[in-house]
C-alpha cells in the first residue's frame, strides 16, 4: 500500500533525475483544518509550462525505458481521494514544486510510513545532495538539514553508519515527541 513516505521517495527521485543539488521536504500538519500539507521543493531542471500540465497524466513520461510515469498521477489521486488537492510549480532551469494537501480524517487517507528510514535511504543514496526535511505540527516541529550536518562533520561523508544512524534517530526521535508517540 502507498504511504506518505513512499510518495515522497517517489517524489524526491524525480528532483534527483533532474539534476537538483538541494531538496526540500516539508511536512505540515495543521490540526485547526484537520489537513497535513506535503510540499516537496527542488533546484532541478525544472519544466517548461506545457510539461507541467501534462504530467498528471499517467501515461506521460521523458524516461526512455518505459511507457508510463505514475509517480505524480499517484500523488495526486491519493491527495484527492481524501478531498485534498494537488499542484505543481515549475520553472526551467530553476525548479520545480510540488505540493499536495490531504485531509487527514478522511476514510481514505493513506498512513505516513516510515519517514526516518526514508529520509536515511535518499541521504545514503545520494550523499552529495543537500535535503532539507522539516515536520511540523501547527506551530511546533523540528528541521533536519544535511548541508548544516556536512558543514559540522568537516569532509566526512553523509552516508557512514554513524551519520545515517544519527538521522534515523534524530527525525524518530522528534516525532516522539511531537506526536507523543512511545
Ligand atoms: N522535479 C522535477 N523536475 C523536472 N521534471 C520533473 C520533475 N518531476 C517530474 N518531472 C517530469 O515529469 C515526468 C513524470 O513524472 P512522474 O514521476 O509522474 O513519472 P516518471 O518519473 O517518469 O515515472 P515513475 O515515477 O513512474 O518512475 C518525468 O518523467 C519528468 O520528465
Ligand atoms: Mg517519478
Amino acid at each position: 500500500m502507498k504511504d506518505i513516505s513512499y510518495h515522497i521517495l517517489d517524489i524526491v527521485r524525480n528532483s534527483l533525475n533532474a539534476g537538483a543539488r538541494m531538496v526540500e521536504i516539508h511536512i505540515l500538519e495543521y490540526s485547526q483544518t484537520g489537513q497535513l500539507v506535503l510540499k516537496i521543493k527542488d533546484n532541478g531542471s525544472g519544466m517548461k509550462e506545457e510539461m507541467i500540465n501534462k504530467v498528471t497524466d499517467p501515461f506521460f513520461t521523458t524516461s526512455v525505458k518505459k511507457k508510463v510515469g505514475l509517480g505524480l498521477p499517484l500523488l495526486k489521486q491519493n491527495a484527492e481521494l481524501t478531498g485534498g488537492r494537488f499542484s505543481i510549480e515549475s520553472a526551467v532551469q530553476k525548479g520545480t514544486l510540488v505540493e499536495a494537501v490531504f485531509n487527514l480524517h478522511h476514510i481514505d487517507m493513506i498512513p505516513i510510513g516510515d519517514l526516518a528510514l526514508t529520509f536515511r535511504t535518499l541521504i545514503a543514496s545520494s550523499p552529495d545532495t543537500d535535503f532539507l526535511y522539516r515536520y511540523r505540527v501547527d506551530d511546533c516541529g523540528f528541521d533536519l538539514d544535511t548541508a548544516e550536518i556536512r558543514m559540522r562533520l568537516e569532509g566526512v561523508s553523509l552516508n557512514t553508519r554513524e551519520v545515517l544512524d544519527y538521522v534515523t534517530d534524530a527525525i524518530h526521535a522528534n516525532l516522539k515527541a511531537l506526536k507523543g508517540w512511545k
